[in-house]
């Protein structure tokens, strides 16, 4: 196949891009994103400070921008992000105990009500074991206000929305033997036993000279699927975009039957959150880069 997203298809998986919903008048960037992928996320416009800018009022005016051009042009959606400690709403940030529990139920109810249906796997948490060696959760008002906020948003998430897979997200977990990854081991393994609704948990994979990408990231992979969950790479972004890198995400990706596909987190270097890392698959002028054709070679299994 001589696309990403077909690529991926032929082992049923998706090969997905992050989308900014104020890029997609630039006839380069949307003309490759629509080529190239068969998923799109969000990159911002379905955050909690973009849907619910006011206690009680939506606004998924640019949310639905992104969710509409993905579906019109023939690809699926993943839902980023219904509770993180980041990007929340100025009300939001004032919020603690009990108020700001009653408020992160109210934001999953209202957003996955909106997109009921529609979603093929929602972030529902996101990021939120602390970094370093501590293998704790990070502080938060969410965190504060119990530690059994992460239960309640999957069982919440749960009952809104029946038909969408519900993932837990988090970045530097890619690394086996990182105590970030144990922790997040040892929460899902936790949910499963007792029954907590948890479908699937998102790597995001930005990888980097300070957390690089490890050849143990197939056993992660493995590892967690092998506790009954989906896996996905959420949105990857390599530093330097090495192709054997991205050949070697890919195919860590391919060799996990639970994997169900790859993000990667925008299209052009210059659309990057990173862009001095020049670490995705398109140069600004909209080549492609020898990256892309790792991730096409590996993809079409060679
Ligand atoms: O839209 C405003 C604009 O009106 C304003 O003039 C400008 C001035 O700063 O800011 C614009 O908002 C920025 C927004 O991106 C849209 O460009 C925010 O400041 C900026 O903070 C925001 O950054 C986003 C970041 O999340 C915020 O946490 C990045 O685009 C986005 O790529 C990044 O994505 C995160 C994932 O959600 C979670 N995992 C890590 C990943 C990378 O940080």
């Amino acid at each position: 196949e001589s696309t990403l997203g077909a690529a991926a298809k032929q082992s049923g998986r998706y090969f997905g891009v992050a989308i900014a919903a104020n890029r997609l008048n630039d006839s380069t960037y949307s003309t490759i994103a629509n080529r190239e992928f068969n998923s799109v996320t969000a990159e911002n416009e379905m955050k909690i400070d973009a849907l619910q800018p006011q206690r009680g009022q939506f606004n998924f005016a640019a949310g639905d921008r992104v969710y509409n051009w993905a579906v019109q042009n023939g690809k699926q959606v993943r839902g980023h992000t219904l509770a993180w400690h980041s990007q929340q709403p100025g009300w939001m940030q004032n919020l603690s105990g009990g108020a700001l529990r009653q408020a992160m139920v109210d934001h999953i109810n209202g957003v996955m009500n909106h997109y009921r249906g529609k979603i093929v796997e929602w972030d529902v948490v996101n990021e939120a074991f602390a970094d370093g060696n501590s293998g704790a959760r990070r502080d938060s008002n969410l965190q504060r206000s119990g530690n059994d906020w992460i239960e309640v948003a999957f069982r919440a998430a749960r009952a809104a929305d029946p038909s969408a897979k519900l993932c837990y997200n988090d970045y530097n977990v890619e690394n086996w033997n990182a105590a970030k990854t144990q922790a997040m081991y040892a929460m899902v393994r936790d949910f499963k036993q007792r029954g907590v609704p948890i479908d699937c948990v998102g790597f995001q994979a930005h990888f980097n000279d300070g957390s690089p990408y490890n050849s143990n990231f197939r056993t992660t992979l493995q590892s967690f699927a092998a506790l009954g969950v989906d896996v996905s790479v959420t949105e990857l972004d390599i530093q330097g975009a090495s192709p054997t890198t991205y050949g070697n995400v890919v195919n860590d990706c391919l060799a996990v039957t639970r994997c169900l596909g790859i993000t990667v987190w925008g299209v052009r270097d210059t659309d990057s959150w990173r862009s001095h890392h020049t670490p995705l698959l398109f140069n600004g002028d909209g080549s492609k880069k020898p990256a892309y054709n790792g991730v096409l070679n590996a993809l079409n299994g060679g």
